[in-house]
């Protein structure tokens, strides 16, 4: 027959072309954000009218939980207000309430003479991990393991929407940190201990979250934080008597800083980031929200940095006890917005005093609010022809089947196959018995790990829409195959093959800092009576960095590292049972005892494995 033959040659030449003509396209660079500074003549017009009220305003960000009075965001003319980890509406946590709440405070804003919108801030690191019913994605060290840019950026893309639905339009990320300590708490906040896998997984953040337009109603403000170095503090300098590593001191030389930990900047700033946070940590002994050398000289001066700068939580009171002379000194060194949280009565009214004294310049509050507006007007907030309450459209595809898939696809292509002696996997779908174990088998709070719901994270079942990995392998499994469970491995004689989910309980920030890195007891000896029973056993590791795990890896058949996967259980049993053939590679170094630490990038020691290490079916 001539006509299929003739069609398919047609067929094939056809797509041959388009896809000629798509990976032409793709390659093509993005194209170029807008200047922020492009707006600078709608800004000069509006900073004219302004008083010095409103002006220190809007350099004002308070958390929301700690108003003492709504209507302080009318007579302060407040121009952000944030939720932190933990700052949920009263009105109890969904989607209605988080939305409810944006729109109540942008109200408040909507009131004042100018009518400059709030713009309001989240921590959305790995999707809507705030708000119940939000798709949350594997945390950022799972996604350095894909090494895929574009999956980065179509999370970040899903992520901003979920956000957008509850009328929110900023979160602080991404995080473009380079853990080179892995007891650090942190640690999983960071796509990797490699800076090249940092700034191009950082960049296809920023583009996913601001898209190409930041006016674009879709669009999320990106922040690239923490600036700079705070992966890489000296053990033992961490929070007086609080943590060994969080938010303490990075000794360096400025080609080392600059090497290691300013290339995500370099790459976000490039791609139109609007804001950058500076860290809690010092860089040999000078708070970074105190560095006029970071923060103008560099940032805004080297770098050309034209958003704005907007502090960690409380991060200024850090600088020194007179909390007036730490205004001062941070606000003079570059800092924009200050996150003051409780105490912004006491902030407006010390920095406005600081102005009348003639001891901060009214040059650099017109910089700093210049610099505040330019992303309003980019963002199209300044739009008086446009609501800027919540587009509760947004609300129906708001965890979503379709926004899952793609989570459940990154949740495929982060996990890293260690080791798989015997062939052990894929499993089989028809065996007899399938015998799960293991605290992290069956606890969706445990596989979202920290800033999930709350700031800590916490075990159990902490949101909807989930899949435990126990549930996914139930699901998976065809009808005739038996799948029990228990969390300490005992029951698993006669079953054909075990499986045991191990790993840390959630933590976030100095709570996560450890001194040694060995699992738990309780998953030791579940692994322990798995082998016991004489059956081919199953390791998947839930954890937020690269743990001790000689012993246990030595007596598993197969070893999976899954790092903190989110909501998606389904994405570890599609890479168990095959349906996904593991791509992932490490995105740390993985030490082989505690006394190798700090293994730092590109380390010598002998590691158990290397950076990019990965084993394939
Ligand atoms: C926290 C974190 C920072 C976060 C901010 C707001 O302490 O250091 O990453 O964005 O406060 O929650």
């Amino acid at each position: 027959m001539q006509y299929p033959k003739l069609f398919s040659i047609a067929a094939i030449c056809t797509v041959a072309a388009s896809a000629v003509f798509i990976s032409v396209l793709g390659a093509a660079a993005p194209a170029k954000p807008k200047p922020l500074s492009s707006y600078d003549p709608q800004v000069k017009a509006v900073l004219a009218k302004m008083t010095l009220e409103e002006k220190v305003g809007q350099m004002t960000q308070p958390d929301q939980e700690a108003l003492k009075d709504e209507s302080d965001i009318e007579s302060l003319f407040l121009g952000s207000v944030l939720s932190g980890g933990s700052s949920d509406p009263k009105e109890g946590n969904s989607l209605e309430a988080w939305t409810n709440l944006y729109d109540k405070y942008q109200k408040r804003a909507l009131k004042t003479r100018l009518a400059i919108p709030l713009i309001y801030g989240v921590d959305a690191l790995h999707g809507h991990n705030n708000v119940i019913g939000a798709v949350v994605f594997p945390q950022n060290i799972g996604l350095g393991c894909t090494r895929n840019p574009a999956l980065v950026e179509k999370i970040a893309r899903v992520t901003a929407e979920e956000v957008r639905a509850t009328g929110i339009q900023w979160t602080f990320a991404p995080c473009v940190t380079v853990p080179q300590d892995i007891r650090w708490g942190r640690t999983y906040e960071g796509f990797s201990d490699d800076p090249k896998v940092v700034k191009e997984l950082g960049e296809a953040a920023v583009r996913g979250l601001q898209g190409p337009d930041l006016s674009n109603p879709l669009s999320l403000l990106a922040c690239a934080k923490h600036y700079i170095g705070d992966g890489g503090t000296t053990f033992g300098t961490g929070m007086a008597g609080k943590s060994p590593l969080d938010q303490g001191d990075t000794r360096v030389d400025e080609p080392t800083l600059r090497r290691l930990h300013l290339q995500g900047y370099l790459t976000t700033i490039a791609a139109g980031a609007g804001t950058v946070m500076p860290s809690y940590s010092s860089w040999n002994g000078v708070k970074c929200s105190a560095s006029k050398q970071l923060m103008t000289d560099i940032l805004k001066g080297e770098l050309g940095f034209q958003g704005f700068i907007i502090s960690d939580y409380n991060a200024i009171d850090q600088i020194t006890p007179d909390y007036k002379k730490a205004i001062e000194i941070s606000i003079n060194a570059g800092m924009d917005m200050v996150m003051v949280t409780e105490r912004y009565r006491e902030y407006v009214k010390d920095l406005k005093e600081l102005v009348k004294e003639g001891r901060v310049p009214m040059s650099r509050i017109d910089d700093a609010v210049t610099r505040i507006l330019r992303v309003k007007f980019a963002m199209g907030l300044m739009d008086k022809n446009r609501s800027q309450l919540a587009d509760r459209n947004l609300h129906k595809t708001f965890g979503s089947a379709e926004h899952r898939m793609v989570a459940r696809d990154a949740v495929r292509q982060s996990l890293v196959l260690l080791k798989n002696e015997k062939k052990t996997l894929p499993l089989k779908k028809t065996v007899a018995r399938i015998h799960i174990a293991g605290k992290n088998a069956d606890d969706i709070g445990n596989q979202c790990g920290g800033w999930t719901i709350d700031w800590q994270g916490k075990s159990g079942n902490i949101t909807t829409g989930g899949t435990t990995i126990r549930a996914a392998i139930q699901a998976a499994v065809a009808k005739g195959t038996q799948v029990t469970y228990s969390a300490d491995g005992s029951g698993a004689q006669g079953a054909t093959v075990g499986v045991v989910v191990i790993g840390e309980k959630p933590y976030a920030e100095m709570m996560g800092d450890r001194k040694t890195l060995a699992l738990d007891a309780a998953d030791v000896a579940a692994v322990k009576n798995m082998k016991a029973a004489g059956i081919p056993v199953v390791v998947v590791l839930l954890s937020g960095r690269p743990l001790i795990i000689n012993d246990v890896l030595a007596q598993a058949d197969a070893f999976v590292a899954a790092w903190l996967p989110g909501t998606e259980g389904q994405g570890v049993s599609d890479v168990l049972f095959g349906d996904y053939k593991p791509t992932g590679k490490l995105a740390f170094a993985w030490p082989r005892s505690d006394e190798q630490l700090p293994l730092g990038t590109a380390t010598t020691a002998d590691v158990l494995f290397k950076n990019g290490f990965g084993l394939k079916y």
